[in-house]
């Protein structure tokens, strides 16, 4: 892979996405000869965001074409990752990118609001959709799904949304790839690209598989795959309402980066062995 470059990294305390002056203050961060700005931040709690609407909308909606437009004046490449829940989940197929979108949430409005505004600068912007993230770090699913396996003997787990659980490492190495082409050719294809694995599954049929690996790789769970029982319909405690088809067809990015992207097995299976391999270490 060629070399990528000086890499630097701002968090929250950094910069806010939120706070005024958003690019006054990019100004003043961004180093000189800066190549590319990747957007990984987002107001991401899709339920909460039903009534913190103007905090979601200035991080997901305002900051990302305030980014792009400054990536323009920089003549850096721009890359921002956007979401599944653009989309209304009511197509019987995958999303493929050209599809309307209808987000059915706050959260999803801000998302698709944020993707437009970098769409409409004429910064050399390449928006990743992607759905369903999980890794190593935070809190997410495989993680919660584990941490009950150790206690639990039955979890009801949805079995109506289909999707494709994209692992933080996935997009990493294809982001890298992405930016890779960029310093070697010059320029990355610009575009709107879905980017998550091959196949999908439930949220029933992802439990089940995290924790029939971590049984056979010698976890100690109480709980089965088969202690995982199906519960259709959504879950109406939640705020937001989640889209039922999350599938997104990634024909578009293979090809266009010349990608093969594998199953989503693949870096599940992984995440498991590095969640008993952190847990050995413990
Ligand atoms: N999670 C999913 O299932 C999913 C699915 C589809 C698309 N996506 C997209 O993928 C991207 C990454 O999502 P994620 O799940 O990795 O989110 P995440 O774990 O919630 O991380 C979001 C990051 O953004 C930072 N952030 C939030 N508000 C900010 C602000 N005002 N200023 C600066 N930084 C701020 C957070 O900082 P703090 O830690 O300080 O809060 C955190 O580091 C987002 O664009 C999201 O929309 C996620």
């Amino acid at each position: 892979m060629a070399h990528l470059g000086e890499l630097t990294v701002l968090g929250r305390d950094q910069l806010d996405l939120t706070a005024p002056d958003l690019e006054g203050r990019l100004e003043k961060l961004a180093p000189v000869g800066l190549g590319a700005i990747v957007n990984a931040a987002a107001y991401t709690k899709v339920d909460l965001a039903e009534t913190e609407r103007e905090p979601a909308s200035l991080a997901n909606a305002l900051a990302p074409g305030i980014l792009a437009t400054f990536a323009e004046k920089r003549g850096a490449l721009f890359i921002h990752y956007s979401s599944d829940y653009v989309y209304p989940g009511d197509k019987e197929s995958p999303y493929e990118e050209n599809d309307p979108t209808g987000p059915l949430n706050w959260y999803g409005e801000t998302k698709l609001a944020g993707d437009r505004a970098v769409m409409a600068t004429d910064a050399q912007w390449v928006i990743l959709r992607t759905s369903w993230v999980y890794g190593l770090g935070g809190n997410n699913f495989p993680h919660t799904i584990l941490r009950a396996a150790e206690y639990t003997l039955r979890l009801d787990m949805d079995q109506s949304q289909r999707g494709s659980p994209t692992s933080t490492e996935l997009l990493a190495a294809v982001t890298a790839h992405i930016l890779g082409g960029a310093v070697s050719y010059g320029k990355a294809p610009k575009g709107l690209f879905h980017l998550c694995p091959r196949g999908d599954c439930t949220w029933l049929e992802f439990s089940r598989f995290l924790v029939g690996e971590a049984l056979a790789l010698g976890m100690r769970l109480t709980l089965t795959p088969d202690g995982i029982k199906g519960r259709e319909g959504p879950d109406r405690s939640r705020a937001a309402t989640r889209p039922l088809n999350s599938r997104l067809s990634v024909r578009s990015i293979e090809e266009s980066f010349g990608i093969t992207l594998p199953h989503w097995k693949h870096h599940a299976r992984r995440f498991v062995r590095a969640c008993r391999d952190l847990k050995k270490t413990l």
